[in-house]
C-alpha cells in the first residue's frame, strides 16, 4: 500500500477506512470491528477515519471497545476524528437545533470525550468537520495549536472547507493545517473543478475523499450508464467496479486519499484491488462522461 506524506512526520495510507457506518452493521461486536480493522491492516491500510457524531455518537465507543479487547492494534493505526457538529439526538434532549461549535471550550471538551470513548492517549489527526459561520478564527486556531502542544492530538486538518475557510483558519494558527477532507467521487465531482482541489494542489495539500463510491449510489439502479462503463474496465482487469471507481480518484495528480466505508468484510478485503487498476487518460474521461451524462465541452 502506498503511503502519503501530509507534512513532515505525518503519513497516512493511501486508502483509508471510514467508520461512519460502524453502528449500521448488524454485527457491532468488538470481534467484528476488530476483524474489519485487521482486514485493513493486512493490506497496509493503517489510517482510520472517525468523528464524534458518527452513529449518533456511538462509533468512537465501538472502536474503543474493539481496541480494549485487542490493544495491540492501536500502535498499527493512525486514528483521525472530527468535531464541531452538534446533532439533534436523544442523548441531548435539550438541544433545539443542529449546529456547529468551534469555540475553544467546545473543541477541547470534544477532544477529551473522543480520547475517552476510544480509550486512547492521543488522537493522530483532528479535523474541524464543517466550516462554522460563527467561527472566531483567532480563538479556534489558538485552541487547535494548544491541543497540538499538549500532545492530545498529533496534527490538525479540516473537512468540507472552501479555500477561504482554509486561509481564514490557517491565518490564525502556528500549526500548519495538514489536509482537507472533501466529498469526491465519480458522482460528486464538483470539487475537482470548483477551485477546492486546485487550491489544494497549488499549496501541496493532499485531499481526503469522503464517500468515494458516492455512499453506494454508484450501485443504484439509475446509474446503469456509469455501471456499464465501469463494468467493462472491471471485467478486463479482473476486479470489481468499486475498484475501478476508486482507481478513477487515484489517477488525479493531487494524491487523493479515498476513505472507504463498507461494512462488508469481503469488500473490505478487496479494497486494495483499486491500486492494481490501470487507467489511461481516455478511460478516465470515458468514466467522467458516463458519470456526468454528457461529454466535456
Ligand atoms: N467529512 C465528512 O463530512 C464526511 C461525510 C461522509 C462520510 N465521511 C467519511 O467517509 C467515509 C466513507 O463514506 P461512505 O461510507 O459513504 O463511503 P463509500 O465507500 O462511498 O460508501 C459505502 C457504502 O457503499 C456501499 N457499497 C460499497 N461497495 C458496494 C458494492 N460493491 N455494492 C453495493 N454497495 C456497496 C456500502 O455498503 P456495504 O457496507 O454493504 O458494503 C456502504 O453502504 C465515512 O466512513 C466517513 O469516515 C466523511
Amino acid at each position: 500500500m502506498q503511503r502519503v506524506q501530509l507534512q513532515s512526520g505525518v503519513e497516512l495510507s493511501r486508502l483509508i477506512y471510514g467508520m461512519w457506518r460502524l453502528a449500521d452493521d448488524t454485527d457491532q461486536s468488538a470481534a467484528h470491528v476488530q476483524a474489519k480493522i485487521e482486514a485493513c491492516l493486512e493490506q497496509g491500510i493503517t489510517s482510520f477515519d472517525q468523528a464524534d457524531i458518527y452513529g449518533g455518537y456511538a462509533c468512537e465507543a465501538l472502536l474503543g471497545t474493539a481496541l480494549k479487547a485487542a490493544p495491540a492494534l492501536r500502535d498499527q493505526m493512525e486514528i483521525i476524528t472530527k468535531c464541531d457538529i452538534l446533532l439533534l439526538s436523544d442523548k441531548f434532549p435539550d438541544r433545539r437545533v443542529k449546529y456547529y461549535d468551534t469555540t475553544a471550550a467546545y473543541i477541547t471538551a470534544s477532544v477529551d470525550s473522543s480520547l475517552s470513548k476510544m480509550g486512547i492517549e492521543k488522537i493522530d489527526g483532528l479535523l474541524i468537520h464543517r466550516p462554522d459561520p460563527l467561527m472566531d478564527h483567532h480563538q479556534t486556531g489558538a485552541a487547535l495549536d494548544a491541543l497540538v502542544e499538549s500532545g492530545k492530538i498529533g496534527w490538525v486538518g479540516v473537512s468540507n472547507f472552501m479555500r477561504w475557510d482554509w486561509t481564514l483558519l490557517q491565518s490564525a494558527m502556528k500549526t500548519k493545517l495538514a489536509t482537507n477532507q472533501i466529498e469526491l467521487s465519480l458522482l460528486a465531482n464538483d470539487n475537482l473543478t470548483n477551485g477546492t482541489v486546485a487550491f489544494m494542489q497549488e499549496n501541496g495539500i493532499k485531499p481526503m475523499a469522503w464517500s468515494p463510491l458516492a455512499g453506494g449510489q454508484l450501485f443504484a439502479p439509475d446509474a446503469t450508464t456509469l455501471q456499464n462503463a465501469l463494468g467493462s474496465m472491471a471485467t478486463a482487469q479482473g476486479v470489481g467496479i468499486d475498484a475501478v471507481a476508486i482507481a478513477w480518484l487515484l489517477q488525479h495528480p493531487s494524491q487523493i486519499m479515498p476513505i472507504l466505508g463498507s461494512n462488508n468484510l469481503q469488500r473490505i478485503r478487496n479494497f486494495s484491488d483499486a491500486m492494481k487498476v490501470e487507467m489511461s487518460r481516455e478511460d478516465w474521461f470515458v468514466l467522467y462522461e458516463a458519470a456526468n451524462g454528457h461529454e466535456v465541452a
